[in-house]
């Protein structure tokens, strides 16, 4: 139990490494939080610096919530602590100490503690995510539909970690409000840089 604590503080660190930051940084393009939607992720990265650099921040992103997952299930901690401690991973990405505390929407991160909690979960709202997504064609769209429909399954598969999953998407919706906004009015970016 006294190891919670101490992996929270880690997850928190190792989500505040902000791929998108720094792999704009290695590519020479601009701070992504200061073009296109603002957001430091793989979708705003696909916006200003194109597939390789966005799968690599995708790539980077979902890592950051594998691993220390994959570290508390190892240690045989609860299912409770263990989405506890993949969400500090998440807020790290939304507010990283190493970047103003200007971070993310944290989709990815969530997709990485997903998978590492249990697949199948990930699976589900992968799936949910791509299906919306081969409609609309708007990456913002189909994370909100994806994590409105994940606390459900966790439900179903790990009720011990529905409470902070809950949270999670809770905190995860809230980031979303610009793009909620956007989606009302129909003025949505889509991977696009500007709207057509
Ligand atoms: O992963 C974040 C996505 O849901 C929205 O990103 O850049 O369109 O605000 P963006």
């Amino acid at each position: 139990r006294w190891l919670i604590p101490p992996l929270c503080l880690a997850a928190y660190l190792l989500g505040s490494i902000s791929s998108a930051i720094l792999i704009c940084r290695l590519f020479g393009y601009p701070d992504p939080r200061t073009q296109g939607s603002s957001n430091p992720g793989a979708t705003n990265v696909m916006r200003i610096a194109g597939k390789p650099a966005a799968a690599l921040t995708l790539a980077g992103d979902v890592l950051k919530g594998v691993v220390p997952v994959l570290i508390a299930w190892q240690l045989g901690l609860s299912a409770t602590a263990t989405a506890l401690i993949g969400c500090f991973a998440f807020l790290g990405h939304l507010l990283p100490v190493f970047f103003q505390f200007r971070g993310g929407k944290g989709v990815a991160t969530a997709f990485g503690l997903l998978f590492a909690l249990y697949w199948p979960i990930g699976i589900m709202t992968g799936i949910t995510w791509l299906v919306v997504f081969g409609i609309g064609r708007i990456s913002s769209l189909a994370s909100i539909i994806a994590f409105l429909v994940m606390p459900v399954t966790v439900w179903y598969w790990l009720p011990g970690a529905f409470w902070p999953m809950l949270l999670l998407t809770l905190v995860l919706l809230a980031r979303h409000h610009s793009n909620i906004r956007k989606l009302i009015k129909g003025e949505e970016l889509g991977f696009r840089k500007s709207r057509r």
